[in-house]
């Protein structure tokens, strides 16, 4: 297995460059089994999470191949044949259930393996079955599968609320209804800037959707989508990390500029509060620059949805919070268990503690070097960051957590100024079993 070793204590220097978001990029890979044909997708990630999204689609019929190279992904849907998704791979990664709206859309069957545990406690997938029910899906679970069918081949359409709001679910049904008979109705959708770029990418295949970026989405069926090329968006929660690496690990009084990120996509939540800790912040359409300050302020925050403080970005927090001057909090209202990295980093000498669904952080405790696991993919670069700024050498285990979401980070930190390298290692322990993302 490979760990990273990062020598704490050497400046961020920047520049860091913002790829292609993951987030986006899997519903956009399953937005394309919708038209008979060859679509492209350019700025996709090089990430294990598209690789497995490639394999799953595989199954289904249509031919995958993905350039790192040039970061594009072709992909022709023509044939569709097999509507399944395997546990073998649906329990590697939750997104891999946006088969159940790609294939009740193209084909009015589906056999989906429900995604079984998450790493930081239940994360149901409830909404996206009652949801497809209403849009006139007949469904049974059998053997740990979703075996989903259309009457006639085509769902009707119909009208859902998500209580709560939920991307996955505003996903599956979007994709779901736009090949639908009649219209469609998804109350309280999601509003986060992935789900608005994959409804615009629909929109480009022929789909007829109003009110993206809202929270009522109506959506009027048609016959037939046409395959397409469209570009993902930068990778917004790789942009906020950087953001917060530069807040922490640069030297005060010296900017660090961070490019190709698309900074309106963060969410005003997290600008606001970013900018109360002291650092200063500038945005143009390409660039953030953030300067550290000598003192950060401690500023509690409180995930939410879209514009809200985004749940993928507050362990990243805590690790600014450990360098403030006093005591804050970070309370998940989307994921009441998401602290798996608190152990770990209590491992370095931060000083945290967890209550419920809040974790409170004492600033100030000096930060020391150690091994630590990382559990997922946010609580894996929280641990990163973390060790930019120990004395000492941290060892960061189970790097694969990490290459589900941030492409060659090691390499885009080296070339910033940071002493950080990768490693094999042998691990005696099996790995507990997780699906995250
Ligand atoms: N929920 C239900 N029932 C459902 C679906 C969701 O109760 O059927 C609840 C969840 O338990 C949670 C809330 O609704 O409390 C919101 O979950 P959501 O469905 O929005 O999450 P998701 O679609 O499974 C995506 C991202 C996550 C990110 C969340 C929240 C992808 C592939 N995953 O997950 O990203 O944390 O939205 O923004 O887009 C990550 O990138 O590290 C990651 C975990």
């Amino acid at each position: 297995m490979d760990k990273l070793v990062v020598h704490g204590g050497s400046p961020l220097d920047g520049p860091l460059t913002v790829g292609g978001s993951k987030n986006t990029a899997l519903p956009l890979m399953a937005a394309t089994l919708l038209a008979e044909g060859t679509s492209r997708i350019t700025n996709v990630p090089d990430l294990r999470d598209v690789r497995t999204f490639s394999n799953v689609i595989r199954v289904a019929g249509p031919a995958v191949t993905f350039d790192a190279g040039t970061h594009t992904l072709t992909l022709d849907a023509a044939t569709v044949n097999h509507p399944v998704a395997p546990y073998e791979l649906v329990k590697k990664m939750r997104a891999s259930f946006y088969m159940l709206g790609a294939l009740m859309g193209r084909c009015g069957e589906a056999k989906v393996s429900l995604p079984g545990g998450c790493a930081w406690g239940p994360r149901p997938v409830d909404l996206h079955i009652k949801g497809m029910e209403a849009f006139g899906a007949e469904i049974e679970l059998e053997e740990g599968y979703v075996q989903a069918s259309a009457p006639g081949g085509r769902l009707d359409g119909g009208s859902f609320r998500l209580e709560p709001s939920s991307v996955g679910a505003t996903i599956n049904l979007l994709l779901g209804a736009v090949r639908a008979r009649g219209g469609s109705r998804i109350e309280n959708a999601a509003r986060e800037p992935d789900v608005v770029r994959f409804g615009e990418a629909l929109r480009d295949m022929g789909a007829q959707i109003d009110g993206l970026g809202t929270d009522t989405i109506e959506i009027q069926g048609v016959d037939r989508l046409e395959p397409t090329s469209f570009r993902n968006t930068p990778d917004r929660i790789e942009l906020g990390t950087y953001m917060l690496m530069a807040a922490t690990a640069a030297e005060p009084g010296r900017p660090v500029e961070i490019r190709e990120g698309t900074h309106e996509h963060l969410g005003q939540d997290f600008k606001d509060c970013f900018a109360e800790t002291g650092v200063d912040v500038e945005y143009t359409p390409e660039t953030v620059t953030v300067t550290r300050p000598e003192h950060l302020r401690p500023v509690s925050i409180e995930t939410a949805p879209y514009p809200g403080f985004p749940t993928d970005l507050q362990a990243q927090w805590t690790v600014l919070l450990a360098l403030a001057d006093g005591t804050a909090t970070v309370t998940d209202t989307i994921y009441d268990d998401r602290f798996k990295h608190v152990p770990e980093l209590q491992r370095l000498g931060i000083d945290i503690s967890v209550e419920g669904n809040t974790a409170t952080v004492e600033g100030g405790n000096p930060i020391k070097g150690a091994q630590v696991m990382s559990t997922d993919l946010r609580a894996g670069v929280s641990l990163v960051m973390a060790g930019m700024i120990a004395d000492g050498t941290t060892h960061v285990l189970r790097v694969y957590h990490l290459d589900r979401g941030y492409e060659d980070l090691e390499g885009k930190l080296r070339r910033a100024g940071i002493d950080i390298h990768r490693e094999e290692y042998e691990e005696f322990e099996e790995p507990a079993r997780e699906t995250v993302s």
